[in-house]
């Protein structure tokens, strides 16, 4: 990113107060643009977790409230995340019409972006596997352009997902594919009219070998206009007790060694064996893996009955960490990233589009790249109408009214959220949450405990200075 569009995305939060830059694409990797001018920006490495306290099934149109619409239940969550390490938070389902400023802004002010779906569960509010082209009309678009209204306004915002999971089998690959590219189209598009800047569209696939490659063949190749800009894997393969070869992390690498995208896990975690120790976060994931994926986000924040959670949510809305969070914490600690400067990204040569090796790897697969088109073209240019903008606003209060408590059940005195310094990301602490503190003045009702911050990633003091000079003399 130039310095000029750097800054004007730091202006655009109408602060300069604690706010990340936009990450971009470059190549096969996601870029961090530094603040300072002479500075090219560091390649991303997504170490994430899919958030949806409440499930997929808890969302509804008319309750007025999603997972991003309560301020105490996100500084509840940013405090607990930021202690975990992780810099990006996948959401599946939010409501386009309702506020959203607040948990935005706390998630900015901790250094997470968030990874963002556009559908629902709800009738109408996704594309359908059987009959993909009834489900590709007015009102569905209508939501997907609302949630990009919503949501362009935030500078954290890493992207969107045009789809989960859309296609499943076989009979999907036969019909949905060119529909997820025309929805892709239709999104960047939009972002291209009515936002200020450009923002990342992707999807996110099935675990299933063969479909996800296809997929990744389908999506990554041929006219920007369509593509994916950034792929994601859904993929349980790598189960506690499993390694490098048995996990097929192998085959993995090397089937997508090349990729013209960035692509990434957006859902891993598999809990066949409890509770699970996460060893594919540091010999996989961001081990070797980590020379052709760019990261993964971790299935998932909260215990539901899938029991894939790393917290417990009470019904009093206090947190109680499970095994599982703090072994995804020491796993998370044992990462050293090798993350280069952007300058040294190698460019890679856009994939063309070849339906016959994509038919070898799935010959039932939908190879076609003529696309329906639109069915919402006024919108698409008038806009879709949805007023609701979000932006970032300033976060005075640092403390959820709601308790947290370990794993041992002691209750953690000091819940407040950390703000960050401009464009600092979150990253794994290297200490562990529950350091004794020597405070007398704590009540002995509860153990006092008190929280270690992760560390900066990639701040040169030195740099940001000078870029803030050079923004101020700008307004001069
Ligand atoms: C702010 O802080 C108070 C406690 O000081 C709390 O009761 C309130 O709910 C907090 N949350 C938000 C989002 O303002
Ligand atoms: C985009 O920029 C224009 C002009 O600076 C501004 O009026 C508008 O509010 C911005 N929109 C967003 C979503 O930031
Ligand atoms: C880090 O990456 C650079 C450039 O790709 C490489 O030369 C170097 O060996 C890597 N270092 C480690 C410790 O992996
Ligand atoms: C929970 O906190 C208490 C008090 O600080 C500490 O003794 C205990 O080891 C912690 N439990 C875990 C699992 O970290
Ligand atoms: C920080 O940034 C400045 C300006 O770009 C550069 O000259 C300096 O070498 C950097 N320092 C470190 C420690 O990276």
């Amino acid at each position: 990113m130039k310095f000029s569009s750097a800054i004007a995305a730091l202006a655009a939060t109408g602060s300069l107060v604690s706010a990340l830059i936009p990450i971009e694409v470059k190549g096969s990797r996601f870029v961090r643009p530094a603040i300072d001018a002479n500075d090219e920006g560091d390649e991303f490495t997504v170490i994430g977790i899919d958030y949806q306290p409440g499930g997929s099934a808890s969302y509804s149109d008319s309750s007025g409230t999603d997972v991003l619409s309560d301020g105490d239940v996100c500084l509840r969550d940013a405090f607990v995340l930021q202690q975990l390490g992780v810099n990006t938070i996948r959401v599946y389902t939010i409501n386009p019409w309702i506020n959203h400023d607040e948990c935005m802004s706390i998630f900015n002010a901790v250094g997470i972006y968030v990874i963002l779906d556009v559908n629902s569960p709800l009738a109408g509010e996704s594309l359908s596997r059987t009959d993909p082209g009834s489900s590709y009309n007015k009102g569905y678009l209508n939501r997907v352009f609302g949630v990009i209204d919503a949501f362009k306004g935030y500078p954290n915002l890493l992207g969107f997902f045009s789809g989960n999971e859309v296609v499943n089998d076989a009979a999907s690959a036969a019909v949905v594919p060119k529909y997820i590219r025309a929805v892709q189209r239709d999104m960047k598009q939009y972002i291209a009219k009515h936002a200020n800047r450009t923002i990342p569209v992707g999807y996110s696939a099935a675990d299933d070998d063969v479909l996800r490659e296809a997929m990744w063949m389908y999506l990554q190749c041929g006219d920007d206009e369509s593509k994916s800009d950034f792929y994601g894997l859904n993929s349980y393969q790598w189960c506690t007790g499993d390694n490098w070869q048995t996990s097929g992390y192998n085959t993995l690498e090397s089937t997508f060694d090349g990729t013209s995208i960035p692509v990434f896990l957006s859902e891993y975690g598999c809990n066949k064996v409890s509770p699970r120790t996460f060893p594919e976060v540091y010999q996989g994931i961001y081990g070797p893996l980590n020379q052709v994926f760019s990261g993964g986000l971790v299935y998932e924040y909260s215990q539901e009955t899938s029991n894939y959670g790393l917290v417990n949510i009470q019904d009093d809305g206090s947190i109680k960490l499970l095994t599982d969070f703090d072994n995804l914490q020491k796993a998370y600690n044992k990462i050293s990233l090798n993350q280069t400067s952007a300058g040294q990204i190698k460019a890679v040569t856009p994939a063309t589009c070849n339906a016959n090796s994509l038919e070898k790897v799935s010959s039932s697969f939908e190879t076609t790249m003529d696309l329906p088109g639109c069915p919402a073209k006024s919108m698409l240019t008038n806009g879709g109408g949805n007023n609701n903008v979000g932006k970032i606003v300033k976060v005075t209060n640092t403390t959820s009214k709601y308790k947290i408590y370990n794993s041992s059940g002691k209750q953690i005195v000091d819940t407040s959220i950390e703000i960050d310094k401009d464009n600092e990301v979150n990253s794994p602490s290297g200490n562990n949450i529950n350091t004794q503190s020597a405070s007398p003045s704590s009540a002995s009702s509860s153990t006092s405990t008190h929280k270690s911050k992760g560390s900066a990633v990639n701040v040169n003091a030195s740099g940001f200075l000078a870029g803030l000079a050079a923004f101020l003399a700008m307004l001069i």
